[in-house]
């Protein structure tokens, strides 16, 4: 981001957006709304929907600076999939969304207080959407790598509110929520993306 130019570079996004595209190319419906919580720097969505263009991309962000890049990156990119950013804090229900087949949420949880996660959850299941997470997780209350294991350190000592999250715990909330158990999916570098499918879409053995 510079002073003329609001788009902001996340290195992590260029690494890891085409093994999230391909792992959601298998989970997500041939069509319908995807809204993006948390989008940050919009890089994800533009590169989703130009690779998805029979999905339509909503994204979003709490942050007005993040929202003001992902427009910037949406309008350089002049797809007629994505929709302009709105204002949603995944902790404040109900969220200004009305309909989305898909909520996408990418590195979010762990750098947010847990309420987001429990808003998160809540407001995907208010849609009666799936619910797609990709990031860092624990699983059997441990890490699953000592990278991971730091990362999480290094989170809590700049919010004591944020940390890795257990999977075993997003995945009772999301029960709670009327979710089936979570698909998982290992992907690069000790991350997980955890596909959340609503009970009785699950039950039909929809995608
Ligand atoms: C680490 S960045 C990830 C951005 C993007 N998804 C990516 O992977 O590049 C975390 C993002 O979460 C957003 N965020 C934090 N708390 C939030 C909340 N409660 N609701 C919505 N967005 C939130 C921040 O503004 C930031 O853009």
């Amino acid at each position: 981001m510079t002073e003329t130019d609001p788009r902001r570079f996340a290195p992590a996004a260029a690494r890891n957006r085409d093994p999230i595209l391909a792992a959601l190319r298998r989970c997500l419906p041939d069509a319908g709304m995807v809204l993006e919580v948390a989008s940050g720097s919009g890089e994800h969505a533009v590169h989703f929907a130009a690779a998805m263009p029979a999905l339509a991309f909503q994204p979003s962000d709490a942050d007005p600076e993040a929202r003001a890049s992902i427009d910037a990156w949406a309008a350089e990119a002049r797809l007629p999939n994505i929709r302009p950013a709105i204002a949603l804090d995944a902790a404040v229900l109900p969220w200004p969304a009305t309909a989305a087949d898909a909520v996408l949420c990418i590195n979010m949880i762990h750098i947010a207080p847990w309420a987001a996660c429990e808003g998160l959850v809540r407001g995907a299941a208010a849609l009666d959407a799936m619910l797609v997470l990709y990031g860092p997780f624990r699983r059997g209350g441990a890490h699953t790598a000592p990278s991971n294991e730091a990362f999480d350190a290094d989170l809590r000592a700049r919010d004591p509110s944020w940390g890795v999250r257990d999977l075993e715990a997003v995945a009772a909330l999301a029960a709670a929520q009327g979710y089936a158990a979570p698909e998982v999916v290992d992907m690069p570098a000790n991350n997980l993306i955890l596909v959340l499918r609503r009970l009785d879409a699950a039950a039909a053995g929809a995608r």
